[in-house]
């Protein structure tokens, strides 16, 4: 018995060692820990079950026969993340590149099958290079299987993408259909075909790092949605990250106790918005102050900073934030910020997770680039996605509400459970300014003329009253009183429950 159990333990510091040590070691030189190590890392001590070590592929082709190595590039299992149970692969670079053959395609499967049955969030630590070329259709197969599941558990369970190497092919197509990407920074790309397809195809001389670098699909592309110093930095945000999402769509959000009281008045909010509406302040301030023990995790922070979307808890429950910025652009709502707003918004109505919209906008971005690019599409996705959210919509107009971007920004009008605004709240079609241009268009050769236009514009129209006496607005509130506001708010909606009428599925503007 002793040799049967000498003979397991050989078995599995073997498939331990994926690669090789010489791969290993040239792994860390680059900055990078291994597949296991990462593992470890993201989970919870000791609690790692791994699946499938000893699988191999069965590929004969090219020699393959001879290379083959026991978990054929891919860790499986599950685990715990502070208590809660998730699904986890990750690639392993020191096998064939992380690539994907068959074997290593139904040891995915076989985890994605396990999340979405019992209902858990599933983690993916890519490091590869996609499909294994070796095995052609059969890796390309693989591929398809991982895809559709991606798509079956799109809703229904969490899904996280960390890219943590050099990724292709599939290995960026599977993160690209979860919800959420995250990188590391210098050691992660991401590219459908690498720097070398690209010199053959169209001639480009491209470094990896400018061609799907973190620093490009952070803030360019709009394809991830964070990046990190490194491995270690990335995997303990990624556990942050887990305490604030539910397990499923129907388990509600997790609640952590907190000391902070909900009835915490923060004065300094008082005093927030500056006497000149056109002066900027930091709408970030403003969700520090308010949320649960200032925790806010950002997501997409580098990419369109006119509008902030993140995780944050209120009472200890998870809520997710949408706020213009005022610092960035003075929080105009462009294409990109209207994408990233509505798939923020859209992923916190899959998993039950209420919305908090702080706004302070003066309405679209105006131009021809704009226009060309699409934006009449782009911004009804955000218009979409909050008129379609039946979670519990909380809104508090901040300062400026102008134009359509007053509407989109999650009004009354499309669906705002309780909408409040401070007292500086401006809520109009357009600013004093232009509105007075375009009525007294005859009268803009009298500079006297035309600013008491103006005065008499700002006077009637630049306050929240109008609104609040149609009842668009439900109360006036001091900013110092926000959180309280909020927390009685979000209370009072906990059993929201909204019919709306049987269709396959929507057909938001993409
Ligand atoms: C087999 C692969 C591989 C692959 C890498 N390797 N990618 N083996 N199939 N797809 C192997 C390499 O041969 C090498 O083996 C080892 O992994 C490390 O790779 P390097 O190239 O030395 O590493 P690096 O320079 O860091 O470059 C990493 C890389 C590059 C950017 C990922 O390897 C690369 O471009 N690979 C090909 C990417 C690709 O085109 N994949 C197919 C995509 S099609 P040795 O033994 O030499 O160390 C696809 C279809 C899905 O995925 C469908 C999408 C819709």
């Amino acid at each position: 018995m002793k040799d049967i159990i000498d003979e397991l333990e050989k078995r599995r510091d073997n498939a331990r060692l994926g690669g090789g040590q010489g791969r290993i070691d040239s792994q860390h030189a680059k900055g990078k820990l291994t597949a296991r190590e990462r593992i470890e890392l993201l989970l919870d001590e000791n609690s790692f079950e791994e699946f499938d070590m000893y699988v191999e592929h069965r590929c004969t082709e090219f020699g393959m026969e001879k290379t083959r190595v026991p978990g054929d590039g891919v860790v499986t299992g599950w685990g715990t993340i502070n208590g809660r149970v998730v699904y986890v692969f990750a690639k392993d670079f020191t096998v064939m590149g992380g690539s994907l053959s068959q074997s290593h395609a139904r040891k995915i499967t076989k985890i994605q099958d396990l999340a979405l049955r019992n209902r858990a969030p599933i983690i993916g630590l890519f490091d590869a290079g996609g499909a294994r070329i070796q095995e052609g259709v059969d890796a390309l197969g693989g591929y398809g299987e991982v895809f559709a599941r991606n798509v079956a558990a799109s809703g229904v369970i969490p899904q996280i993408s960390f890219i943590m190497g050099p990724c292709a092919g599939g290995d960026v197509y599977s993160p690209a259909m979860t919800d959420f990407i995250f990188m590391v920074k210098d050691t992660s790309y991401m590219f459908v075909t690498g720097p070398d397809v690209v010199k053959t195809v169209t001639n480009e001389t491209v470094t990896a790092e400018e061609l799907g670098g973190a620093k490009v699909h952070t803030s360019k592309s709009s394809v991830a949605d964070g990046a990190y110093d490194n491995d270690v930095q990335g995997l303990l945000q990624m556990r942050r990250l887990m305490d604030f999402l539910p397990l499923c769509n129907e388990s509600g959000v997790p609640e952590l106790e907190t000391q902070d009281s909900a009835d915490r008045i923060e004065t300094s909010l008082d005093t927030l918005i500056p006497d000149n509406p056109n002066k900027p302040y930091d709408m970030k301030e403003l969700i520090l102050k308010v949320v649960d023990e200032g925790d806010f995790f950002e997501i997409q922070p580098e990419n369109a900073k006119n509008i902030i979307t993140g995780f944050a808890r209120l009472e200890g429950r998870t809520v997710g934030i949408v706020a213009n910025q005022p610092l960035m652009m003075a929080g105009v709502l462009d294409s990109d910020a209207s994408r990233k707003g509505a798939r923020f918004v859209r992923f916190c109505d899959c998993f039950d997770i209420p919305i908090v919209t702080f706004v302070d906008v003066p309405g679209f971005l105006p131009g021809t680039a704009q226009e060309y690019g699409g934006l009449i599409k782009h911004g009804a996705k955000l218009l979409f996605a909050y008129s379609e959210a039946t979670v519990p919509k909380v809104t508090v107009i901040t300062r400026k509400a102008y134009g359509g971007a007053y509407d989109v920004m999650s009004s009354k009008h499309i669906g705002g459970d309780v909408n409040y605004a401070w007292p500086t709240a401006e809520i109009a079609v357009m600013g004093a300014k232009g509105a007075a241009e375009i009525l007294y268009r005859s009268e803009l050769s009298d500079p006297n003329k035309i600013k008491a236009r103006i005065d008499e514009y700002q006077k009637r129209f630049a306050n929240p009253f109008v609104a609040a006496e149609r009842g668009y607005i439900d109360e006036v509130i001091t900013p110092s009183a926000t959180r309280k506001r909020l927390c009685r708010a979000l209370n009072m909606l906990r059993n929201k429950q909204v019919e709306t009428p049987w269709k396959k599925h929507d057909n938001i503007p993409l």
